[in-house]
């Protein structure tokens, strides 16, 4: 989630975890690696910093210093494994309805089935395997992302199948860097998985970002969801990292 201030550790405040969680809550700044020897002086500094939540992303090239994490209360919460796709232009045969929401015609979407959705996205996130955070707030936190996206807060581009009123599978996407961005979000009710709909929305998301110059897509994900995997690298995403996620906790 997003964040603003830096401490001298290289760990960074997130206020929008902070007051949902109603802890303070921090992460490790990307590119910093904890080796053994910076982390007596990074676990000082949370406790004097009063840090209740600590995330951290550790290169699974570095496996060594698993043990080390874990013997200073680093608690292992998943593998993140982040895939990458290449746009290319393609001719589209699938005719279910799509549409795409822009800040104009967001207001007319039926909330319904994405709250519905909402639910499934917070049972296969990183934050429901880490027991010791409430569930309620999880689902709360996927509900605000929901409703941030449809703010394009949260979200630069937004597709759904069916039709705005009766939407049944939606993605959204956050621009990275010119020509690149992540995909955030995306579910497809659940009485109506593994019909195609998944596919066939993100064939025509495609096609819509190649037009806006969009030609990478990024996708970071929890390795555990093994269905969302098998569901990636059949529409060609190809794996470019894995990391251990680690959460800390005072
Ligand atoms: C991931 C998800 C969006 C896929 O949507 P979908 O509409 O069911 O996907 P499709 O029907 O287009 O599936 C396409 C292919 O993905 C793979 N796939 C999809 N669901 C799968 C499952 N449950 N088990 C194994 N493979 C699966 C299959 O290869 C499938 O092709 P096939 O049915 O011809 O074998 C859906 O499962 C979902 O909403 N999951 C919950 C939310 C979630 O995990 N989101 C991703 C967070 S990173």
């Amino acid at each position: 989630m997003r964040s603003t201030r830096r401490s001298s550790l290289d760990i960074t405040h997130l206020p929008w975890d902070s007051e949902l969680f109603g802890i303070k809550v921090y992460q490790v700044s990307e590119n910093v690696t904890l080796t053994p020897a910076r982390l007596p002086r990074l676990i000082k500094e949370l406790l004097d910093n009063q840090v209740d939540l600590l995330y951290y992303l550790h290169d699974a090239k570095r496996s060594r210093d698993v043990y080390t994490l874990t013997a200073s209360g680093f608690r292992f919460i998943d593998t993140r494994i982040v895939l990458n796709i290449e746009l290319k232009s393609a001719k589209i045969t699938d005719t279910v309805p799509w549409f795409q929401l822009v800040k104009r015609n967001a207001g007319q979407v039926n909330l319904k089935p994405l709250i519905a959705m909402s639910k499934d996205l917070a049972a296969t996130s990183r934050f429901s395997a880490d027991r010791l955070l409430k569930k309620t707030l999880i689902l709360k936190m996927y509900k605000t992302w929901i409703l941030k996206s449809l703010e394009f807060e949260m979200a630069d581009y937004w597709f759904g199948l069916g039709t705005p009123s009766d939407p049944f599978t939606f993605v959204t996407f956050k621009t990275i860097r010119p020509g690149e961005v992540s995909l955030s979000l995306i579910a497809t009710r659940r009485d109506l998985r593994r019909k195609g709909y998944g596919s066939a929305l993100l064939r025509h998301a495609f096609q819509a970002l190649l037009a806006k110059k969009v030609n990478r897509v990024r996708v970071g994900m929890q390795l555990t969801n093994t269905k969302a995997l098998a569901f990636y690298e059949k529409m060609g995403f190809r794996s470019v990292g894995s990391w251990y996620i680690f959460h800390w906790h005072r």
